[in-house]
């Protein structure tokens, strides 16, 4: 009885569309806008695989990862589906790998780790794969300003409702903003989106910053590369997120102009995870992201080096990291 309800509860999770992280939609749209961009060695590289040849070879697998962490089996990786920012929103926003990835791992140590698995000989097909499947996942993840962010578990204990319902400010940046501007979450609702901010990318709005978003990129160098995306998306819980703090959201029906102020940010950030997805895909299977990428301005702050330092188990937790471990590393 308990074996068997325990097989079904991933069934059931995935059964619901829109629990998870970015939601099925997020994630989806972000992989078909890296098919978008990738060449077509990454592509075959990517379908062999997947052992995918279909016109959906990443979507198709954008949230598999959500799936899998809530397996006894898989349960180890939800910790990489976020960083917990200790930063000080609205009136400082900022991450550290140092101080913020966890002992248990992050979104920024996994886009690492990953990263050299998908391309070690020695490990097994299901094992690649799996690497391929978090990649395309993480970097979706990693650009949702709230899995950068630690205050009240990345908001997820911010009561708010939306449309009527009762949910949290996590949520609607995951699921109930980006499905209500496009009206639904199926892969062909994805697909359409995809294309829009493919169109955008490629010769509208976002056409003139594109290779601004590849600056820094360095697959030399994957923790630093994801520190960037990390930072860039956690100044949004400043500017947009949290702009007058937890009080002025806390309880309220956001469904009116901070869905407006939001939803420019919240396609701004699935363009660029896709278009980011496409080059570091690029980076993985030909070594160059295929795509123009800006220099730096001359004098212009680099991205800090990460030093990473040998963990220290034995140190005391911060108040963040007990009340995230306590609430069960969900998104
Ligand atoms: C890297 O990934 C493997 C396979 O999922 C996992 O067993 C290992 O703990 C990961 N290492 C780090 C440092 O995250
Ligand atoms: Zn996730």
């Amino acid at each position: 009885m308990a074996k068997s309800l325990f097989l079904a509860a991933p069934l059931i999770l995935q059964a619901l569309p829109g629990a998870f992280a970015w939601g099925t939609l997020g994630h989806d749209t972000v992989a078909y806008i890296a098919q978008n961009f990738v060449t077509s060695a990454t592509k075959t590289f990517c379908q062999n695989i997947l052992a995918d040849t279909s016109t959906s070879y990443l979507a198709n697998v954008a949230t598999w990862a959500d799936t899998y962490r809530y397996t006894s089996e898989g349960s180890f990786s939800a910790p990489y589906h976020f960083i917990d920012a200790e930063d000080d929103p609205p009136s400082s926003c900022n991450v550290d790998y140092n101080r913020d990835c966890g002992s248990g791992g992050c979104v920024v140590s996994a886009i690492q780790n990953y990263t050299s698995r998908v391309v070690d000989t020695s490990l097994s097909t299901t094992e690649v794969q799996k690497a391929l499947k978090w990649i395309v996942h993480f970097i979706g993840d990693i650009h949702q300003p709230l899995h950068d962010e630690a205050l009240d578990i990345g908001g997820n204990t911010i009561d708010v409702t939306f449309d009527g319902t009762s949910t949290n400010l996590h949520h609607i940046w995951d699921t109930n903003m980006p499905e209500k501007l496009v009206g639904g979450y199926t892969l062909t609702d994805a697909k359409t989106w995809a294309k829009t901010l493919t169109t955008s990318i490629k010769t509208g709005a976002y056409s003139s910053q594109k290779s601004s978003w590849l600056s820094g990129i360095n697959i030399d160098d994957p923790i630093t590369t994801a520190m960037g995306w990390a930072t860039d998306s956690n100044a949004y819980v400043c500017s947009t997120v949290l702009p007058d703090g937890v009080s002025a959201v806390s309880g309220q029906e956001l469904d009116g102009s901070y869905y407006t102020t939001a939803v420019p940010v919240i396609e701004l950030q699935i363009a660029k995870a896709g278009y980011r997805l496409a080059a570091w895909l690029n980076l993985i299977a030909t070594g160059s992201t295929g795509l123009k990428v800006a220099s730096k301005p001359r004098g212009a702050p680099m991205i800090e080096a990460v030093k990473v330092m040998p963990r220290d188990f034995e140190a005391e937790m911060s108040p963040a990291k007990l009340a995230r471990m306590a609430y069960g590393h969900k998104c």
